[in-house]
């Protein structure tokens, strides 16, 4: 019998939504209500590296297991559960077309998964991490298929994983099917297209998020007004404004939309009942620090944003980093919440690739 062990590894990058999803349309496929788009950011500084592997001897009663950051995690959950079926019936219709092929679908999967960057950093890891597990078995599969096929089960594990099959700027687009079969990701442009663009991450807690991002959608969904008008007409002018905002390199519109829609995101937010709010004092003293730098700059040459939870994203370009990361340092370091020592070490911005 084949007692062989087959093994692939792969690396994901963690992506920074600029103009944001929020939203299920339908919460079992992770259909959102809007489309969204997002900067990758670069491997060498937030990345998850996983190794897949599979092997008939593996104890069937074992069945799949993920070690994440070396403790043992739980994959019984529907997430993990759907990207996995998907993966086998993909390699399973291989299988059925060549006989000749080992039949790994049908043996125990054991993923290994380590995050380059700190748990402490306190960064939603979630899309690195589906992207990354989604790949590594699609390479342990051998599928034939693209970053963007393969965006379409990396979706089912976190929305926002089908976005880190690509580098650069990456698009979801919502699609309307009610299957998802058009929910895919797409590359607006290569990290190339822009190299001089860059992102810090300012740290104001470490600590896991209070709502999550699946109750936090649900609940806005359910009870805000104000989240139906960013679904129909909000996020439509921030999704055109940002791609042509991209395609020009045009730094103050995408600024300008990026600082708009994370504000839109978290207005809805506060426009549930009871409200959610992600965002406390020490994020908004980094949005006063970055209101600062423009002005004086005298156009907008930072761009705040913020997912769900407090820390910030900023983005800027390397001309401007200067004023940039030296004012916010100097600004936020005195300021009571922000951790001295994440931003020294995030100081060194993060660059695309
Ligand atoms: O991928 P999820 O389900 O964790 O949702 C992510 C939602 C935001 O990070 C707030 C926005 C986004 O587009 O990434």
């Amino acid at each position: 019998a084949d007692k062989k062990v087959y093994r692939a590894s792969t690396t994901a990058p963690v992506n920074i939504a600029v103009v944001k999803y929020w939203g299920k349309r339908d919460p079992k496929l992770n259909l959102p209500t809007n489309s969204s788009l997002s900067v990758t950011l670069s491997q060498a500084d937030l990345r998850t590296l996983t190794t897949a592997s599979c092997s008939a001897a593996y104890p069937a009663s074992e069945g799949d297991s993920l070690l994440l950051n070396g403790e043992a995690a739980d994959v019984t959950n529907a997430r993990t559960q759907a990207c996995f079926r998907e993966l086998r019936r993909r390699r399973a219709a291989l299988e059925a077309a060549s006989p000749a092929l080992p039949k790994l679908s049908t043996y125990p999967l054991r993923l290994v998964s380590e995050n380059n960057f700190p748990t402490a950093a306190g960064l939603a890891s979630s899309a690195a991490g589906f992207a990354a597990l989604v790949r590594a078995v699609a390479d342990l599969y051998e599928l034939p298929d693209s970053p963007a096929e393969l965006s379409l089960v990396a979706r089912q594990g976190s929305g926002s994983a089908c976005r880190s099959l690509f580098g650069g700027y990456v698009a979801w687009r919502a699609g309307s099917r009610e299957d998802g079969l058009d929910s895919v990701a797409d590359q607006v442009a290569e990290a190339a297209h822009w190299p001089e663009m860059r992102a810090v991450v300012l740290v104001a807690s470490a600590e896991k998020k209070g709502v999550s991002s699946t109750s936090g959608m649900q609940q806005t969904v359910a009870t805000s007004g104000l989240f139906r008008e960013r679904v129909a007409t909000v996020v439509p002018a921030n999704m055109a404004r940002m791609e042509k905002a991209i395609a020009d390199k045009n730094f103050e519109e995408f600024a300008e939309v990026t600082m708009r829609d994370s504000n839109s995101f978290h207005a809805t937010c506060a426009d549930t009942y009871p409200p959610i709010f992600y965002m406390n004092d020490v994020s908004r003293a980094a949005v006063r620090a970055v209101e600062a730098i423009n002005a004086h700059a005298g156009r907008a040459v930072a761009a705040y944003t913020f997912d769900a939870g407090p820390n910030a994203v900023i983005y800027y370009l390397e001309k401007d980093a200067e004023v940039v990361v030296g004012t916010l340092y100097h600004v936020l370091g005195d300021t009571e919440g922000w951790k001295r020592e994440a931003l020294s070490g995030l100081k060194a911005s993060m660059s695309l690739d």
